[in-house]
């Protein structure tokens, strides 16, 4: 029995959510040896208005008993965004050591890039980006509040040893794995501290992987390429927020991010990994049934494959590539099916990609 942790959250991530525990559950109907148990918790931006607080302080003892935590999205109008994000998906993240955050950026079958003549042996990538320090170690300060003329704010970017060291050992690992090379994105130009430490980590551990291509790139140049020149990238290693918004680019370049799944994985399994789209809370869509639940399914796939069902994670990306080979799009991707819809549509196309 797998015991799933499901955190709908807010805006779109119901929806989304919905569709994907529909397809995790159709697995279960498929698959005699597999069976899933599903516990919704209604943690949020609602119990935060009811509560005082996002979720509950016992939440990360609740969680760790779970093999697996499916989330939706987070962050309403109606609360600051860095009151909701760093009282609910940012202290899991760095509570359960989720130091990977996968993020692969590839271009299914049938789906048309932006990208003029770019087809998916071209968009092929898993971005690997750190997940629980650099640049949003949490850490900072406003100093003198309410003086206009001295008011300050200090937003502290922590890379440790140990931090880097494992995120970039992880991406050897994975390019060995899979025979893939490995890039690393930093800023070792203009952050003379944490940029020049982290390419000096990286390329002590790439000395230990002589097996694996490996590349560093300043980030700059890197987005450039991501729209150039994409199929040049395999496994991309890099910190917090370039890699918040490297994902987002890569999500541009693949299709949208109803294409954007996640994995934020505790590799050593001490704690449970999070599986969740890369797209927040979409309020400008939210409750009309027309999310585009791909990104959110996939990222179930993505547990799928955590959780030990290589084979399945991979039924699950050829039901979603024919449902949308048969036209079940939402309306970002130029179609008129509801979310649900789409959802019912790759859930039904499960059975004809059975394993074994
Ligand atoms: P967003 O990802 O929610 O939306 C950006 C744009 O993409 C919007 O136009 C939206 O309609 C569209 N979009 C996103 N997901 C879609 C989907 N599945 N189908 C179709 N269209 C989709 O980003 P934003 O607007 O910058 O942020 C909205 C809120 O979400 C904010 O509160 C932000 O802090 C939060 N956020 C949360 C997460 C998360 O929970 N992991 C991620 C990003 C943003
Ligand atoms: C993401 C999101 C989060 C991040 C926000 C909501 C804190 O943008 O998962 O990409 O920046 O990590
Ligand atoms: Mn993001």
């Amino acid at each position: 029995m797998l015991r799933i942790a499901v955190i709908a959250g807010d805006g779109i991530g119901p929806e989304v959510t919905t569709q994907a525990v529909r397809v995790l559950r159709q697995v279960g109907e498929l698959d005699p040896a597999l069976a899933f148990e599903f516990e919704e918790l209604p943690w949020g931006t609602e119990h935060y208005l009811a509560h005082g607080a996002m979720m509950p302080k016992s939440a990360l003892e609740h969680l760790r008993t779970f093999d697996a935590i499916e989330l939706g999205a987070v962050g309403d109008p109606r609360v600051p965004d860095d009151v909701t994000l760093w009282g609910l998906l940012l202290p899991i993240r760095q509570g359960f050591e989720q130091y990977v955050n996968l993020r692969p950026v590839r271009l299914l079958q049938g789906v048309e890039s932006p990208l003029r003549g770019r087809g998916p042996d071209e968009i092929d990538m898993l971005v690997l980006r750190e997940n629980t320090e650099g640049e949003y170690s949490g850490k900072g300060d406003f100093l003198f509040p309410g003086d206009a003329a001295r008011e300050m704010a200090l937003q502290t970017t922590i890379f440790s040893r140990r931090g880097v060291e494992r995120v970039v050992r992880y991406a050897f690992e994975l390019g060995r794995r899979l025979g893939k090379s490995v890039t690393s994105v930093s800023k070792g130009n203009a952050m003379n501290f944490s940029g020049v430490f982290w390419d000096r980590v990286f390329q002590e551990v790439a000395a230990e992987y002589p097996d694996v291509a490996s590349r560093s790139y300043l980030v700059d140049a890197a987005a450039m390429f991501f729209v150039q020149d994409p199929g040049r990238y395999q496994v991309v290693v890099t910190s917090n927020l370039f890699g918040d918004i490297l994902t987002d680019l890569g999500a541009g370049i693949a299709g949208g991010l109803g294409f954007a799944a996640s994995a934020n994985l505790n590799p050593e399994r001490r704690f449970p990994s999070l599986f969740e789209p890369v797209h927040g809370s979409a309020p400008d869509i939210a409750g009309r049934n027309i999310a585009n639940p791909i990104a959110a399914i996939w990222s179930a796939a993505l547990m799928l494959e955590h959780l030990g069902q290589t084979a399945w994670a991979a039924s699950v990306l050829q039901a979603i590539e024919r449902a949308l080979a048969d036209g079940e799009r939402t309306p970002d991707l130029g179609g008129n099916r509801t979310t649900d819809e789409v959802g019912r549509a790759v859930a039904h196309r499960l059975a004809a990609f059975r394993p074994g």
